[in-house]
């Protein structure tokens, strides 16, 4: 970081924006491989919440790859950059009073295989067209300690508006 930068404060804090919103500034991160639903799951907690009068904003990895993150690639060095400079973002938006779905792959911990190719991206991968694919030749790592994991039951994917109700009943309970 430079030196001799200082922190301006808002004339506005957060405690008044949230007033003025009637909601609680938060970051909803969701994490998984390519293919897994992130996307639908953070559309449909979008549409949930926005249904019981909750402003969020979707930050998706494949969407600021085209502006913010255009720079990046996906070798390790690059991802941990994107998701530094998302993750700042985030905290930007959830600081502003709002609900931040940041949905990115956000790897780094190996063993998960791909069960889902909506974009084909996989058997590219596979054939040697595409390199360095997360969980393909790259690797995904599963959070250690995530707050709500969204998985199957008895074999069955749940709808992404059943998976949006469990987060927001999570939010809830959290206040
Ligand atoms: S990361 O790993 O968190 O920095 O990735 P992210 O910014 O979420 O971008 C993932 C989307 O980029 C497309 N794509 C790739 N993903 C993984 N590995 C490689 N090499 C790659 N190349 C392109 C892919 O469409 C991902 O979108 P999702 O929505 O995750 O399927």
């Amino acid at each position: 970081m430079s030196t001799n930068i200082f922190w301006q404060e808002s004339p506005i804090g957060k405690t008044e924006r949230q007033k003025l919103l009637n909601q609680k500034g938060c970051v909803v991160w969701i994490t998984g491989l390519s293919g897994s639903g992130k996307s639908t799951l953070a559309c449909s907690l979008s549409r949930e919440l926005y249904t019981r009068g909750k402003l969020s904003y979707i930050l998706d990895g494949d969407n600021l790859r085209h502006g913010l993150n255009k720079d990046l690639g996906f070798k390790a060095e690059d991802r941990v950059e994107n998701i530094r400079r998302v993750g700042e973002v985030a905290k930007l938006f959830a600081d502003a009073g709002l609900i931040c779905i940041a949905s990115l792959i956000s790897p780094y911990r190996k063993d998960r295989d791909a069960s889902r190719d909506p974009k084909g991206l996989y058997k590219l991968a596979r054939a040697g067209k595409i390199k360095g694919f997360t969980g393909i030749d790259d690797p995904y790592e599963s959070p250690l300690n995530c707050e709500i994991e969204l998985k199957e039951k008895e074999g069955e994917c749940p709808s992404p508006v059943t998976m949006a109700e469990e987060v927001i009943a999570y939010l809830e309970a959290k206040g």
